[in-house]
């Protein structure tokens, strides 16, 4: 409504409210190799393409009469109360975008009631955007890292910064084969960018040589390439996670119905279905098509997310159609805060969220609640 009637007066949105369209001109806008670093995925692309494709399969039906007037879009996440099922999905390196990075969203997301995922690989520390999402729902992502005493801090710290959920992202211990980066030689990290949370943390320092400045920041960011990732990890390693976090567990990136069982028997509480938005392994299952089968494995013993290619408001009701409790939006807000900073993420989450509303309303959806298998063709 507000588009329109300020349309009266000739006033039309700064941004695209189309969120395909706002990466073409984030394309147009942004520094060309800052771009091609979201925008990017894995190997040919073919993944990323076919998370959008597996959304354009899927058709919903719509049911009239049902008396809608104004959908209920709240729900329940892990003992949260809600007021929609998107939150902000943890993307690293945020000030490659706008020097106010991750600080800007956090900023956007409290605002609207919005939970942000913070990334370990974050171009400001875990407290600073505490800081900046004062008042706010608050959850970390964990790249779970080589060194046990390192990620031990890193827990500590988000507890003691106030984070409540822990996301662990196990897809990503090993950087992908992405050519828009290599072709570029583009690897953000290694301009020191994205590794405050390593260069703020005790047990890091220690490792390269406290303190850490601009001096010996290329030792730093050569220090982080060593200890980012762990490819060791195995099901045995969860228990470490349980012992240091007593809040609600989420693992990212489960496309299998074994592994989503596996992190119901390891006493998670929940799993993201997720492929990276394409960024990892190219030629993966497109993730909404994993999202049935791993919804179905795990029923309601683990609460069931799910990312990779959500872009409208059909999107967010076709995932929780087929399974998922919330969806987490990755690039689009990326967009949003390369191109106008908080005011940006603001505008991407904003019409996501009434494109929801408007959509459940014209499918005479109620509630959230009453998204269902039957809301879709089989
Ligand atoms: C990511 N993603 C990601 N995931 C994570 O767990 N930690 C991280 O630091 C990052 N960093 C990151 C950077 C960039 C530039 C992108 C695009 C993505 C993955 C992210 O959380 C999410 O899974 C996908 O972005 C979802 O797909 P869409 O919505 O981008 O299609």
């Amino acid at each position: 409504r507000e588009i329109y009637f300020r349309g009266l007066d000739g006033v039309l949105p700064a941004l695209p409210t189309d969120l395909d369209a706002l990466e073409r001109t984030a394309e147009r806008r942004l520094e060309p190799r800052a771009f091609a670093y979201v925008a990017g995925a894995a190997g040919t692309e073919s993944t990323a393409r076919a998370n959008r494709a597996a959304f354009e399969r899927r058709r919903i039906i719509p049911r009239m009469l049902s008396g809608v007037s104004e959908p209920d879009t709240s729900l329940e996440l892990f003992g949260e109360r809600m007021a929609a099922p998107v939150l902000l999905a943890p993307v690293g390196v945020l000030t490659i975008m706008h020097p106010d990075g991750e600080l800007a969203v956090a900023r956007a997301a409290t605002g609207l009631g919005t939970t942000m995922v913070l990334s370990t690989a974050a171009a400001h520390s875990m407290e600073q955007v505490a800081e900046a999402s004062a008042g706010g729902p608050r959850w970390y992502q964990l790249y779970w890292p080589k060194d046990r005493d390192l990620a031990e801090s890193f827990l500590d710290r988000a507890r003691a910064a106030g984070y409540r959920a822990l996301v662990v992202t196990l897809d990503n211990h090993t950087l992908a084969w992405r050519p828009r980066d290599l072709d570029q030689a583009y690897l953000p990290f290694l301009r020191g960018v994205g590794i405050a949370n390593y260069v703020t943390d005790p047990v890091f320092q220690k490792a390269v040589g406290s303190p850490i400045g601009d001096h010996n920041l290329r030792e730093a960011a050569l220090a982080w390439t060593e200890i980012f990732g762990d490819a060791s990890l195995s099901w045995k390693d969860l228990p470490f996670l349980r012992d240091h976090w007593n809040g609600p567990i989420i693992l990212k990136g489960i496309l299998h119905a074994d592994d989503a069982r596996r992190a119901a028997d390891a006493g998670m509480d929940g799993v993201v279905v997720s492929n990276h938005g394409g960024r990892q392994a190219d030629g993966a299952i497109a993730s909404l098509d994993a999202l049935p089968t791993v919804a179905a494995a795990v029923g309601d013993r683990v609460g069931v997310l799910f990312d990779s290619g959500v872009r409208t408001g059909s999107d967010v009701i076709k995932a929780l159609a087929l399974g998922a409790r919330a969806v987490l939006l990755g690039r689009p807000y990326v967009y949003g805060l390369g191109l106008a900073g908080e005011a940006g993420v603001r505008h991407v989450i904003r019409s996501l969220l009434a494109d929801l509303e408007i959509t459940m309303m014209v499918c005479g959806i109620p509630a959230i609640g009453e998204i269902t298998s039957e809301t879709l063709t089989s």
